[in-house]
């Protein structure tokens, strides 16, 4: 059955959202779904995004566009890269595997959190997906490089170091949905597990009859601990003085393409180019982190004037439609990264849903281009903004 066959009824990212929302336990819906503190940015990353029209231009031939794009050295169909999110593989049962073949499907990477319940090796022998990998720095270094050596012998050859996560988030709603990693036992969570039972079988029941409760894949072995038990080790836990001096030393570790995630300073962008670095993503994690942060929007175009074709620029945050992605080139990005989305397909058919959530955004994007008179996605042109 293809992607399209089986999730007709699914027509937009907000048809598959709704879907998960009635899948998921409400505490793991709302992790993935919901922002911190007050949510004051995810709304504005909305209203940002909406605000930015595009020029169409008329009388175009666009009997044939193309979305093709070329991310650091490579060609691809689309300007996408699935987003790294951690612990996918609570939604589906192997998740990380099922987000990795819709990637493969659709010929555009997928990004392994350090934070995946799936190891990055298990999901290259099970998808044949172009992998890159998502580091979050643990305290201990020497544990961290070892960590990249493994990505590498997975297949990895692009690494994205996150930087917008110096300190744990503030999101108030998993406190009151008692959801949490580790996972807790609680009478909320069992209850909101009870009202959910095909996510209880198919994913929870699945996990405890095969490989027990749910692990953080990345974590070394003999500190695996199950999400269940007490905190991971201190090692291990994030580390809060992550700076430049560690992009220098990835720099010389790593052999493949380097990625800062997480930029919306110019500054910083251009101290990425001075650090050798590939790629930066302007991200504000999805209005997932900090709450008064700018939008990506907002901070896009002066970063991609200051840091022009010294490294490429990849946008993420709000993309729920074909236009967004369009929005995010107009402003400079030349690649779009897509988090909750396809997660939102994964939770409701795994990778069927996630590739019928990459379909239909690819689909938005060509009409938007053909409406644009955009032939390729170089074309693609914002109203400038009255000043
Ligand atoms: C459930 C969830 C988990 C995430 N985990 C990570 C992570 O482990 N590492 C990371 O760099 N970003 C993580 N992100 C942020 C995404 O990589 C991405 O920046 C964000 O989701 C983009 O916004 P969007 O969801 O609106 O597309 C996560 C996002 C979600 C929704």
């Amino acid at each position: 059955m293809t992607a399209l066959s089986a999730f007709t009824h699914i027509l937009n990212v907000e048809d598959a959202r709704n879907a998960a929302r009635r899948r998921l336990p409400r505490g793991l819906f709302e992790y993935v779904d919901r922002g911190c503190e007050d949510e004051v940015s995810i709304l504005a990353n909305r209203r940002r995004l909406d605000a930015i029209a595009l020029s169409p231009a008329v009388l175009v031939d666009v009997a044939r566009t193309s979305t093709e794009a070329e991310l650091l050295g490579k060609r691809q169909p689309l300007p996408l890269v699935i987003a790294p999110t951690a612990v996918a593989g609570l939604v589906w049962h192997d998740g990380e595997i099922a987000l990795a073949r819709a990637a493969a499907r659709a010929g555009i990477p997928f990004c392994v959190s350090t934070q995946s319940i799936t190891s990055i090796e298990r999901i290259a022998a099970d998808s044949g997906a172009d992998l890159w990998f998502q580091l979050y720095v643990w305290k201990d270094r020497r544990r961290t490089l070892n960590l990249l050596d493994r990505a590498w012998a997975a297949g990895a050859e692009t690494l994205v170091l996150t930087a917008d996560t110096a300190v744990s988030p503030n999101r108030e709603y998993n406190l009151r949905n008692g959801f949490g990693i580790p996972l807790k036992a609680s009478w909320r969570a069992g209850l909101d597990v009870a009202l959910h039972p095909r996510w209880a079988v198919a994913v929870m029941l699945r996990a405890l009859a095969t490989s027990g409760i749910p692990t953080y894949a990345h974590y070394p072995a003999e500190f695996r601990t199950r999400l269940g038990r007490e905190a991971l080790s201190d090692e291990v836990s994030l580390a809060k003085d992550v700076t430049w001096d560690d992009v220098r030393l990835l720099r010389q570790r790593w052999r493949g393409k380097l990625v800062v995630k997480g930029v919306l300073r110019v500054e910083d962008a251009l101290t990425a180019c001075s650090h050798g670095v590939d790629a930066i993503v302007v991200s504000n994690h999805g209005a997932r982190n900090l709450d008064c942060a700018p939008g990506p929007t907002e901070v896009l175009p002066r970063i991609a004037e200051a840091v022009g074709d010294r490294l490429e620029i990849l946008a993420d945050s709000g993309v729920r439609r074909g236009a967004d992605i369009a929005r995010f080139l107009a402003l400079g990005a030349r690649g779009v990264m897509i988090g909750r989305a396809t997660l939102y397909g994964v939770a409701l058919g795994g990778a069927e849903g996630a590739a019928r959530v990459l379909d239909l955004l690819s689909a938005e994007l060509q009409t938007t281009m053909g409406m644009l008179g955009a032939q390729k996605l170089a074309d693609i042109r914002r109203v400038e903004p009255s000043l």
